[in-house]
């Protein structure tokens, strides 16, 4: 039994892992650990607290798959709902769909009894005002001055050298050998209204299969949407390769199709990407479009990050 997860996901592999040694099978494990990112307001990236999009609206996209069963169920674009992962899965249990969009995820959850709320932050809200007001001189906003140093825009947007993105993935592997996993996210910080990522699309975002393997990813959604990166790494796997040889191949697959304005001087992808992988024996990787990236992973060991392998290395 163990739980991977995105960097920013250990607080969901600890809480999955709680659920795995009570026996609770992969999906509710996954989706839980999930939902504890969802309700974490420093967390800019997924949820509550999630950055908006241009219009300063929160929109979530997330999606769940079950091994044993080999259904899906998916939210997209949903607003003023914060447990978008819990949505997802009333989709696949309770519907014959896969995939709700918008409005009508939203009455869909609020027929489910969820709770509508404002999903911004004072910090989201200021970041993306801020956003705003420093995107031209020639509109009517004035650039702000010092009064945002609190917010610590430079690390944030610094460190990001592409678009600001993020997201939370969690894969669980469960007592009988079942796999599941979850994806969650507000996706690329100020997208454009209605931009939809690879976080809720089956085959992009997140895939599994419960005899080979399960994958699924974050960073730049639309890179997995014109590779179907969690497919492709779960069918590698499929093929002979460990979680981390079929990770990395994926990546040079997607580093390859990188369209020219996403290259660096030297040809290189420049976007973020990341992808976890776990099969049903219990081996797992991480893997990264560049270095420096880390994963986070809960066993009988304890929870804790490990460092994914990078496809790609900046030279500072
Ligand atoms: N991978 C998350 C997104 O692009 O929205």
């Amino acid at each position: 039994m163990l739980s991977i997860a995105s960097h920013n996901g250990q607080k969901a592999t600890s809480a999955a892992f709680d659920l795995l040694q009570q026996k609770r099978p992969a999906l509710e494990a996954a989706v839980e650990g999930a939902t504890r990112v969802e309700d974490d307001p420093e967390e800019l990236t997924v949820g509550y607290g999630g950055l908006p999009n241009e219009d300063g609206v929160v929109e979530l996209d997330a999606a769940v798959m079950d091994g044993p069963t080999h259904r899906g169920g998916a939210v997209a674009a949903m607003r003023n709902i914060r447990h978008a992962t819990r949505v997802a899965r009333l989709v696949m249990e309770q519907t014959d769909r896969v995939l709700l969009a918008g409005e009508g995820a939203l009455r869909f959850a609020l027929a489910n009894g969820f709770t509508e709320e404002n999903l911004l932050t004072d910090k989201s809200r200021r970041m993306w005002l801020h956003w705003k007001r420093s995107r031209s001189e020639n509109d009517d906003w004035i650039t702000p001055g010092k009064e945002d140093a609190d917010l610590d825009l430079e690390t944030y947007f610094k460190q990001q050298f592409f678009r600001p993105t993020g997201t939370v993935h969690v894969a669980a592997l469960d007592h009988a050998g079942d796999l599941a996993c979850a994806t969650s996210t507000s996706g690329h910080a100020f997208k454009m209204a209605g931009r939809v990522g690879d976080s809720p699309i089956l085959g992009a975002g997140l895939y599994v299969d419960n005899a080979v393997g399960s994958c699924g990813s974050i960073g730049h959604g639309e890179a997995n949407l014109e590779n179907c990166s969690s497919f492709l790494g779960v069918e590698l796997m499929r093929s002979g390769m460990s979680p981390e040889e079929a990770g990395l191949e994926v990546l040079r697959r997607v580093a390859a199709n990188a369209h020219p304005r996403q290259r660096d001087e030297q040809g290189r992808a420049k976007f973020h990407l990341q992808l976890f992988l776990l099969d049903p024996d219990g081996r797992r990787a991480g893997v990264s479009m560049w270095d420096g990236r880390q994963f986070a992973v809960s066993d009988s060991g304890g929870t804790r990050l490990e460092d994914c392998t990078p496809l790609q290395v900046r030279s500072e």
